[in-house]
């Protein structure tokens, strides 16, 4: 049995699997439409969501499985002060498979632990998303071609974001990517990733405040938000949170087929004019995310489609 914590839990090759996997699902979704019959995941949500926690139920549902679950801590015995290691325990008794979201970093680690059905760490406070990372790995595969050879952009709250902390993790693994570290001073990427990931592994980066100054050479720009429920107090959060807008001017100076992706929600980092540009593609980002999680729970329930 295997959980997934970090990005790093699969190899490349098992990466390269999973995404060919999403993209035959892509292709071919009646073929997978009663792949899980008979299976029930349990979406475990100490925090917030929206696209992860529908996207794993759209998911399981899509294989002909079905779904439980709670969509926050008030509404579990979380509120009545039971650990997650106790919750993991029930849950196993109820469910074949569980994606957990919470604030806490480490607390999907803890429920692996304690668990005899797989874990998928859906977000962890403001540590890793590894989901979100095979998410971004299947789109940019898909719209650019591949997975190597680029230079991406990472741009806003670099500090909290987890879904950047893990796509570093997992670009680092490719041949001849730059990265391009965009944030204001008090965003700036945590020194375990940058000395530790980045550094340590000797790959190409620059950290920027401007994102005018950055735009022309990328060939990918993830864009994030400011992660206000990561902040110590309310005014840093209202200092920060409009430091970058992406608008059509600003596009002007990228390239023409610099593509911008987002793990969303989207706040006001982009504005909502950019939606139509076509190098615009997070909200096809978002669909990818259906796919990569059917793959990924496929893959963790060793269920074979023929
Ligand atoms: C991200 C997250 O939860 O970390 N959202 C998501 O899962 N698509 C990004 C965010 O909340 O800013």
């Amino acid at each position: 049995m295997r959980h997934v914590m970090s990005p790093l839990d699969f190899s490349v090759e098992e990466v390269d699997r999973i995404l060919d996997l999403a993209a035959d699902i892509k292709a071919n979704p009646e073929k997978y439409a009663h792949a899980c019959e008979g299976k029930k995941l349990a979406t475990l949500f100490y925090e917030p969501s929206t696209r992860t926690r529908l996207s794993f139920e759209a998911a399981m549902l899509n294989l002909g499985g079905r779904v439980l679950g709670f969509s926050s801590a008030d509404s579990s015995s979380a509120s009545k002060g039971e650990s997650v290691a106790d919750t993991i325990r029930i849950i196993s008794c109820y469910a074949d498979i569980c994606a957990m979201r919470h604030p806490k970093e480490g607390a999907p680690l803890v429920a692996s632990m304690h668990s005899s059905i797989p874990v998928i760490n859906a977000g962890d406070g403001g540590h890793q998303h590894p989901t979100q990372t095979l998410t971004d790995l299947m789109t940019i595969r898909s719209e650019k071609g591949r997975l190597d050879n680029f230079t991406i952009g990472l741009c806003g709250d670099l500090k909290f974001g987890r879904t950047v902390h893990s796509l570093i993790k997992a670009l680092i693994r490719y041949p001849n990517i730059k990265f391009v570290l965009i944030s204001p001073d008090e965003l700036r990427l945590p020194d375990y990733i940058r000395d530790d990931v980045l550094v340590r592994n000797h790959q190409q980066f620059e950290e920027v405040v401007r994102l005018e100054d950055a735009l022309p050479q990328l060939d990918l720009l993830y864009m994030t938000r400011v992660q206000k429920e990561r902040f110590f107090n309310e005014e840093d959060y209202v200092r920060m949170k409009d430091f970058y807008i992406l608008d059509k001017a600003k596009l002007a100076l990228a390239k023409p087929d610099m593509q911008i992706l987002h793990p969303l929600p989207r706040v006001n980092e982009i504005e909502p004019e950019v939606d139509d540009d076509p190098r615009a593609i997070y909200f096809k980002q978002a669909q990818y995310g259906v796919y990569v999680r059917m793959a990924l729970i496929l893959t963790l329930l060793e269920v074979e489609v023929c």
